[in-house]
């Protein structure tokens, strides 16, 4: 039977190869007509369902903003809910992704062991992903497939480490969730912050799964430290402001200084007076002083009545260009073409002017300063400073 079959398999292949040779693929006549299918894997509940809501509602805006096809192939949108928790879930759908539903591009990624998770995925079926909310430094180490629509910690703590030792902060007090972005943001401020002459009273690590901030806070209230530096992963920003607030360290005179996860749109409304006069360094702010920033904050607020767009909804908007732009580069191509044409990529997002670097496949943007004041009667992260074209080991 083997045999039987061989000679015929080997014409096939040659008239492929001949057909190659005259420029007319069928193959790739067909991949430019399938559909773009786009796999989102995100937390949709559990504690981290604000970063899915957010995300999957900006890549909404961007297909309403931008057609639901592009060259020619219409654009589908997957959504799979993976919890926010379990690794594992995380690697299942992103396997069920690429084998049942064939998809072009995976995408999401809420949380940095999630990411780590899928990327052998992407490795094995070759098939780009798109880091949107992640933000630990080593992620597209991780795949050659893996491109960085988001942020990472280092480029949103070095400013603040600065500011900190250029602002009369001497003796500071950290306390980061311990998993990985979290080592990465205390990492970073430790190292800048000691360059710079300052102090590190204590270093504390909160767990990731259901946090008790008040021990943690009552020995920073006790260090008498002049500010507290924190990284919490986004929505955790809520609980740790308000038990700052309840245990008296604001009235203590200590400070709130860190990337902006802790004051996240999304919750800013929510923590609401506690966090006046928070100081942190990210890479975008719902008030961020931009016509494409004005226009992407009304739309979302528009489609999405009473959510205000956080930093995670931004890594979904810009990873929906990627992809678009992508496919406009590479027509029909394939999943090595498509991360090649977003190597080097440059636009202007809502967040302000962003790249992709060709090495690292990471995002390269400009960070601000920021302090959160009370504007009409609501509070914004106020930008006063910025540091442009930052990459992602947070070098400024
Ligand atoms: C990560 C998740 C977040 O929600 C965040 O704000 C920062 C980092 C992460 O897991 O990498």
């Amino acid at each position: 039977m083997k045999n039987r079959f061989q000679p015929a398999r080997r014409r096939v292949l040659q008239g492929a190869a001949g057909a190659a040779a005259l420029g007319a693929l069928p193959r790739f006549a067909f991949a430019q007509n399938a559909p773009v299918k786009i796999g989102l894997i995100l937390p949709m509940t559990g504690p981290f369902a604000s970063t899915g809501r957010q995300i999957t509602a900006a890549c909404r805006l961007y297909m309403a903003q931008h057609g639901d096809s592009v060259a020619g192939r219409k654009v589908e949108l997957i959504i799979r809910d993976d919890t926010g928790l379990a690794p594992e879930t995380t690697k299942r759908i992103a396997q069920e992704m690429v084998v049942q539903d064939k998809v072009t591009v995976l995408a999401g990624f809420g949380l940095t062991p999630l990411a780590f998770a899928a990327a052998p995925v992407a490795t094995e079926a070759k098939v780009p992903m798109i880091v949107m909310a992640a933000g630990t430094q080593v992620i597209p180490q991780r795949s050659p497939f893996i491109v960085r629509s988001g942020f990472t910690l280092p480029q949103n703590t070095a400013p603040v480490a600065l500011w900190a030792s250029q602002n009369n902060l001497k003796r500071v007090f950290t306390l980061v969730t311990d998993y990985a972005p979290g080592l990465d943001s205390e990492k970073t401020f430790l190292t800048r912050f000691k360059e710079a002459g300052g102090t590190i009273v204590e270093s504390v690590r909160t767990p990731l799964r259901n946090p008790d901030y008040a021990p943690f806070l009552q020995r920073a209230k006790d260090s008498k430290a002049d500010a507290l530096f924190v990284f919490v992963p986004s929505g955790e920003g809520l609980a740790l402001m308000k038990q700052f607030d309840e245990r008296g360290l604001k009235q203590a005179g200590m400070r709130i200084i860190g990337p902006g996860d802790v004051v996240d749109d999304d919750i800013l409304v929510s923590i609401g007076a506690p966090a006046v006069s928070v100081i942190t360094s990210m890479h975008y702010s719902a008030a961020h002083d931009s016509p494409e920033n004005k226009t992407y904050v009304a739309a979302m607020m528009k489609a999405n009545p009473g959510m205000r767009p956080n930093f995670h909804s931004v890594g979904g908007f810009d990873g929906m260009h990627l992809i678009y732009e992508a496919v406009k580069k590479a027509p029909g191509g394939t999943g090595e073409q498509l991360v090649n044409a977003m190597k080097g990529m440059k636009w202007t997002s809502p967040r302000g002017p962003m790249s992709i670097d060709p090495a690292t496949r990471d995002v390269v943007q400009t960070v601000y300063l920021r302090e959160t004041r009370m504007v009409n009667g609501e509070p914004w992260n106020i930008e006063f400073a910025k540091f442009e074209n930052v990459g992602p080991g947070g070098q400024i």
